[in-house]
């Protein structure tokens, strides 16, 4: 089964040992401020997905140019921008200060790693549709640039989705196993 995101559906077993210990059930109470911000953090990119997407399939069914334009433009711009800014304090500074905690975890945080990279191009391409709902003329052309920035917004939650479950599921049991002290 190949584990690149878009392919996989869940992490091989020997990633989750320490998930088996800390189940998601026990995270509230057991993680730390960091680990709950980081967490939250999480949330907030759900959320926004949610919302853009819904503001796309709003506009191609009942299209109001001067309504969604500057609700869309400032959405897509915050989930886009926050989640490159996320990736990266992510790949720099909490994977390679975590994996040193448990380099039985090495290899899913290169996983990780790859993630961030398949997202950033997903990325990127969602940019590219909202950018073309923004610049078009007139509404028929609008609708129609929406319907492909609705297309590759849903692309980018399914790829989001995954992403962010396995991380959280990799990452919070680390946290409650062995302290946060090292992200501080
Ligand atoms: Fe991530
Ligand atoms: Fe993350």
């Amino acid at each position: 089964m190949s584990l690149a995101l878009g392919a996989r559906v869940g992490l091989p077993d020997d990633l989750l040992f320490l998930l088996a210990a800390h189940p998601r059930e026990t995270w509230e109470g057991g993680l730390g401020d960091v680990g709950r911000f980081w967490l939250s953090r999480h949330g907030m990119f759900r959320q926004a997905q949610a919302m853009l997407l819904s503001e796309a399939r709003g506009f191609v069914a009942t299209p109001d140019v001067a309504r969604f334009r500057p609700r869309f433009a400032r959405l897509a711009g915050f989930l886009l921008g926050e989640l490159e800014t996320h990736h990266t304090v992510e790949d720099h500074h909490y994977f390679p200060r975590l994996a040193l905690l448990e380099p039985r975890l090495q290899r899913g945080f290169d996983l990780l790693d790859a993630d961030h990279h398949a997202l950033h191009d997903t990325l990127a391409a969602t940019a590219d549709t909202a950018n073309a709902v923004l610049r078009a003329d007139g509404e028929r052309d609008a609708r129609e640039a929406a319907l492909r920035a609705e297309a590759a917004i849903d692309r980018l939650g399914g790829l989001l989705d995954r992403h962010l479950a396995d991380e959280e599921d990799i990452v919070a049991p680390l946290l409650i196993a062995r302290g946060e002290e090292t992200l501080r």
